[in-house]
């Protein structure tokens, strides 16, 4: 595997458990991985796959469950339970960082597949042949590895891509025109839930770390510099943002209030909302693209997680897409390696693409559903805000968000 992220990680995990040598190339340094802010929110079936590989234990201790989201714009408050609306589907909070630590510890500490840190690899040779070739540089030489398989699980900036001959690669894209500022604060979260905010004034987003760290974002143009954010500006931004009316809907299935007497949060209790303010201990731009490489196989060369595709984070599918195409791809070198077989190998890029494009489709769409564009028309907007309606007042509506967001089922 070249990459240790969530992908490369998890895939030897799988393979170790199946009896499949493996090595795990990983280009910086074991903190510098486990320190690395990103995602935060898991898919049940993402839970489900990391509990099952034994990588369970703390993210059951200390994650936390959520059962729905909110959505809040034209300055009312929306609750979307996934519970009621899936059947019983829920996500949970536990950070990238602590994931990634979790399985770095289960595969250093517990005997798990050779991981090689400061080891970047610089080109994959053979790709249709039989023996693939890694050339990689590591404590200051080039080696070489020979291997059945390479997988490039080296994220969007990777290499292994680039082992697929153009005339057999084609790369779908689209660059969204605004970023995200993303900032932890050590300020307990607002509210229990996530909310999701459309506003004239830009898409913000609530979310959390743990019960004492928040994650914030806000929509920000292109080319920001995090310096021109100071802290106060943030929280003042967030707060004009998710600013909502003394009336508010509950839930989606509950009857609409006309109007209440005292302010309701969107649980129900008896709360108007503030947003606690606290210190930022860091804040970062993060630019919004889609881009997706077909095949995600040629010959002995496999693509998984960033590597082959990377989506907006609104809705937080990148992480749980790199997790669905590794338990793919574990199942199918299993059955090549047990049985000879060759079948699930041989379906592995149309089974993940099939998902993919899934997630492609609704990250694009809560994109651009909650996020006002440059020059945005008012026709456009009230499109957002119809789309929105749609979405807070059909159970079919909001059904189909939360299978999304939820999660699609993998294979
Ligand atoms: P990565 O996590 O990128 O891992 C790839 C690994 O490969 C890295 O460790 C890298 O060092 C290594 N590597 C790269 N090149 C080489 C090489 N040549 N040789 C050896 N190793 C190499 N998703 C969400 O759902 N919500 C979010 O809020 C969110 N925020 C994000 C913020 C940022 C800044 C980024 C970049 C992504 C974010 N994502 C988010 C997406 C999510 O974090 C990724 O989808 C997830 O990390 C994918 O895992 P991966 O293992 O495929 O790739
Ligand atoms: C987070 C990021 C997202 O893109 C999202 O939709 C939900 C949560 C997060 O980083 O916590």
């Amino acid at each position: 595997m070249i990459g240790g992220g969530p992908a490369g990680l998890l895939l030897a995990r799988l393979l170790h458990q199946s009896g499949i040598d493996c090595v795990v190339l990983e280009n910086r340094d074991r903190s510098y991985v486990e320190h690395r802010q990103r995602a935060g929110i898991l898919e049940q079936g993402t839970a489900d796959v990391l509990r099952a590989c034994g990588a369970g234990e703390r993210m059951d201790r200390e994650g936390l469950v959520h059962d729905g989201i909110e959505l809040r714009y034209g300055r009312r408050a929306h609750r979307l339970d996934f519970v009621e609306l899936t059947g019983g589907r829920r996500v949970l909070v536990y950070p990238q960082t602590e994931l990634v630590k979790d399985l770095m510890a289960l595969q250093l500490d517990h005997g798990g597949a050779p991981l090689l840190f400061e080891a970047r690899a610089l080109a994959v040779t053979g790709a249709d042949t039989d023996r693939p070739r890694i050339h990689y540089s590591h404590q200051g030489r080039e080696q070489t590895l020979t291997c059945d398989y390479v997988v490039g699980c080296d994220g969007s900036h990777g290499i292994t891509r680039e082992a697929i001959p153009e005339r057999a690669r084609r790369t779908y894209e689209r660059d969204y025109p605004y970023s995200w500022l993303g900032v932890l604060a050590d300020v307990p979260p607002s509210s229990g839930e996530l909310i999701y905010t459309h506003s004239e004034r830009g898409f913000a987003l609530f979310s959390m770390r743990t019960p004492a760290v928040s994650r914030l974002y806000l929509q920000v143009p292109n080319g920001t510099d995090p310096e021109d954010w100071p802290d106060d500006r943030i929280w003042d931004e967030l707060e004009a943002r998710s600013a909502v009316d003394a009336t508010i809907d509950a839930t989606i299935d509950a009857p609409r209030e006309a109007t209440g007497d005292a302010p309701r949060d969107a649980t129900g209790k008896d709360a108007p909302w503030r947003l606690e303010r606290g210190p930022i201990a860091a804040k970062s731009v993060l630019p919004l693209h889609s881009r997706v490489t077909e095949p995600m196989r040629y010959g002995r060369v496999l693509l998984a997680g960033d590597a082959a595709h990377i989506v907006p984070p609104t809705g937080a599918k990148g992480l749980n897409l790199a997790v669905a195409d590794v338990t793919v791809l574990a199942r199918a070198l299993a059955q090549r390696y047990e049985t000879g077989a060759t079948e699930l190998l041989d379906a592995y890029s149309a089974t993940c693409l099939r998902r993919v494009w899934c997630a492609v489709q609704f990250s694009s769409a809560m994109t651009t559903t909650l996020h006002i564009a440059p020059g945005q028309s008012p026709f456009e907007t009230r499109l957002q805000l119809a789309r929105l309606d749609r979405v807070t007042s059909s159970p079919h509506a909001a059904a189909e968000l939360a299978e999304n967001y939820t999660g699609l089922p993998v294979g």
